[in-house]
């Protein structure tokens, strides 16, 4: 659909904030819920915002550094853009490679196409419905066994309590990876890991790429109460707590 176009724009993206990483002295602000942002988020964002509405534009594209957009606006658009230029700008700012790009497209509150490029690790995941999913150009598939252990994805920052505990209640043996980033949903996509839970507060633009990237390998998003994770439901756009696995661990 918009392939070699969103994978263009994701490295030049990325390209962007390899520039802030290796020239610059970075600046960071504390946002006014007390995040961190830092010129590479603002890069990136531009890069991405720009030319995403020179490609489609009819598609209005909502992007973490951009405007609050309302949910009464939102909610009856049919296609949109949901970006994340910078994901993980705390790993960004700890020197850490786990941060990535994040772009999605949205149909009908379903991510249908998604690119999550992590640029200093050079690796491009790209997943589109009906398509397939892949890694630098590479087909992959989440893993279709239960293994004998987990291997539970959580945040690398900050893992949330509910989180934890709800770890705590897994009967079944598991490890835990801890990774900055979308790259968690891309690592169950790649085979690399079987389920990432996800509870209390985060953003729709943290998920939806990598949850295209998930969803077109074969893998499965749900909100935690089991009920399908959309893009065109207000509670979700609240409080998006999540679940990613493979098919093969039932909940
Ligand atoms: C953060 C990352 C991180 C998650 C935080 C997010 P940002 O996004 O996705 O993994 O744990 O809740 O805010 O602000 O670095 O794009
Ligand atoms: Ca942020
Ligand atoms: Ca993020
Ligand atoms: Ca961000």
């Amino acid at each position: 659909m918009f392939k070699r176009d969103v994978i263009r724009i994701a490295r030049e993206a990325g390209a962007a904030i390899m520039r802030v990483k290796q020239e610059h002295s970075l600046q960071v602000s504390t946002k006014a819920d007390e995040s961190p942002v830092t010129q590479a988020d603002l890069a990136a964002h531009h890069v991405i915002v720009d030319a995403l509405r020179k490609l489609a534009t009819t598609y209005p594209v909502i992007s973490e550094e951009c405007c609050d957009i309302s949910w009464s606006q939102r909610k009856n658009w049919h296609r949109y853009w949901l970006v994340d230029p910078l994901d993980g700008t705390q790993e960004f700012i700890k020197g850490n490679d786990e941060f990535s790009v994040n772009i999605a497209l949205i149909e009908q509150g379903v991510p249908i196409l998604g690119v999550v490029y992590a640029p200093a690790l050079d690796d491009l995941y790209y997943g589109e419905r009906d398509v397939g999913a892949e890694l630098n150009g590479q087909s992959i598939t989440a893993v279709t066994r239960v293994p004998e252990t987990l291997r539970v994805m959580i945040s690398r920052s900050h893992p949330s309590e509910e989180t934890l505990t709800w770890l705590e209640q897994l009967t079944v043996p598991y490890e835990t990876i801890a990774v900055g980033s979308a790259l968690k949903l891309c690592w169950i996509a790649a085979g690399k890991a079987d389920l990432y839970p996800r509870l209390g507060p985060t953003s729709e633009w943290d998920i939806a790429a990598g949850q295209a990237v998930l969803l077109s390998a074969g893998g499965v998003v749900n909100k935690i109460n089991g009920e399908p994770l959309r893009y065109n439901q207000k509670e979700s756009f609240l409080n998006p707590s999540f679940i990613a696995k493979t098919r093969a661990y039932v909940i």
